[in-house]
């Protein structure tokens, strides 16, 4: 597998937006560290999103430097030299001689040379834009060097007075996904579909948890994708009331629901779909009519995905036709207007209606319009920022019954629903891109147990 973009145009572009944006200074951008496991395995390698969005280089043991206004160029890169001894071990390394043509950096230096060259590239250039608590290894080193700097102030004082944080002029870029980005997505979306609705056709009692989501990463896989994008929540029954359960051990017992959280990360970007079916092919009344409140706040929710609506009219949408139905249901007592506002639906929809969602499954940006403090507003009082076109989101309601709520009739316990769709702003309004994987009701009775 290429570790480098096909056409490095695009994050060539993507580094000189950065490097305007900065205005001055210099960026030090490091990839992910890699992830130690157990005893001396060790995870596959996943690069950090923000060094990836910037290079598309895919190696560990990499950074970008960003030297703004630097003459012999300002993009530079450390990365590991070839190195056919190790490269039998641990796979094979673009090298440093190849790196500015594949990525289109100015210079390519062996990441060994990388704290030699530091002081050079620091002195004389403020801010430095570095994001501390990522890589507690580098940062020690980056402090350091920026210490033994401030110690030559004879020579001019040349060392970075500030230490700014380059993540959110980055994120704010992310949040606005390209062409080449949407692609990705579209992909994601469509293999994620594809396996979700081979998991309903895979269902019927006696199932595992465990299978569903060896089909569904199954699926990710053979159609090209990374593997999941996140843990597979493959939750039968009860467990659907466990927001974040990925044990996925249990047998899958007739009449209860099945739900499926799970979504494929191509290119590095994820999608995130939930469906919730019933494992013998047939709703339960109680079962459908709980589906049938969830798909409704829903399709209200995904009305207010346009831009210029804030993101918050999603959610607001979303908890009032929940709060609408668990009265219907009298889960909830009171008017609509008086459970919102004590927030007693509280105990049945405990998460928020979407996220952003990229390369990171909960992708990075500011949900609140700038300017304001948000450590000490209330959640409340925040202003939230307007969708604009090019943004995606993913709308998931739900309603969750503990299994042990004495206060809600026998049939509700246990229950836990959730619909989840990626949503793309569009300057028309919005594109479900997981439009693909079947929701209503009768559609997913046809699929499941027919395979
Ligand atoms: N799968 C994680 C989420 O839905 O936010
Ligand atoms: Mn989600
Ligand atoms: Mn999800």
């Amino acid at each position: 597998m290429p570790t480098f973009p096909a056409d490095p145009a695009p994050f060539r572009a993507r580094r000189a937006r950065l490097l305007a944006a900065m205005e001055a200074g210099i960026a030090v951008i490091p990839t992910a560290a890699p992830q130690h496991r157990n005893g001396d395995a060790e995870r596959r390698f996943r690069p950090d999103s923000d060094f990836w969005w910037l290079t598309g280089f895919d190696e560990p043991n990499a950074v970008l430097v960003l030297a703004k206004g630097r003459k012999e160029g300002e993009a530079l890169l450390f990365l590991q030299p070839r190195a056919r001894d190790q490269e039998i071990w641990t796979g094979r390394r673009l090298g440093v001689e190849r790196a500015s043509a594949a990525l289109g950096v100015d210079e390519a230096h062996p990441i060994e040379q990388f704290e030699a060259q530091l002081p050079k590239l620091l002195r004389g250039r403020d801010p430095l834009w570095y994001r501390t608590g990522l890589r507690p290894d580098l940062d020690r080193l980056m402090l350091d060097q920026v210490a033994a700097l401030r110690l030559r102030v004879r020579e001019g004082n040349p060392a970075p007075a500030r230490l700014h944080d380059p993540s959110p002029l980055i994120h704010e870029m992310r949040l606005h996904k390209d062409a080449g980005e949407l692609a990705a997505m579209r992909t994601a979306a469509r293999i994620s579909a594809a396996a979700h609705v081979a998991a309903m056709r895979a269902t019927r009692p006696g199932v595992g948890e465990h299978q569903i989501e060896a089909l569904v990463e199954h699926e990710f896989r053979r159609h090209g994708a990374k593997g999941p994008a996140y843990t597979t929540i493959a939750a039968s029954g009860p467990n659907a009331t466990i927001l974040h359960y990925i044990e996925n051990e249990r047998l899958l017992q007739a009449g209860e629901l099945m739900l499926l959280d799970a979504g494929a990360e191509y290119d590095w970007y994820a999608a995130d779909i939930t469906r919730t079916w019933p494992v013998s092919g047939r709703y339960t009344a109680v079962q459908r009519r709980v589906v049938e409140i969830v798909l409704e706040a829903q399709r209200r929710a995904i009305e207010q995905v346009r831009p210029g609506v804030n993101f918050q009219a999603a959610h607001d949408s979303a908890v009032r036709t929940l709060c609408e139905g668990l009265l219907e249901l009298k889960l909830l007592t009171g008017s609509v207007d008086e459970v919102i506002a004590n927030r007693s639906f509280r105990r049945f929809y405990m998460h928020r209606t979407g996220h952003w969602l990229g390369l990171d499954v909960h992708d990075a940006g500011h949900y609140f319009a700038g300017g304001q403090d948000v450590s000490t507003t209330p959640l409340a009082n925040l202003l939230h920022r307007p969708l604009a076109p090019g943004m995606v989101v993913t709308v998931e309601p739900g309603l969750y019954f503990a299994e042990d709520d004495e206060t809600i009739p026998p049939e509700y316990r246990g229950l836990g629903v959730r619909i989840e769709d990626d949503v793309l702003v569009t300057a028309g309004g919005h594109e479900i891109l997981t439009a693909d994987c079947p929701k209503q009701v009768g559609e997913v009775e046809a699929l499941v147990g027919t395979a």
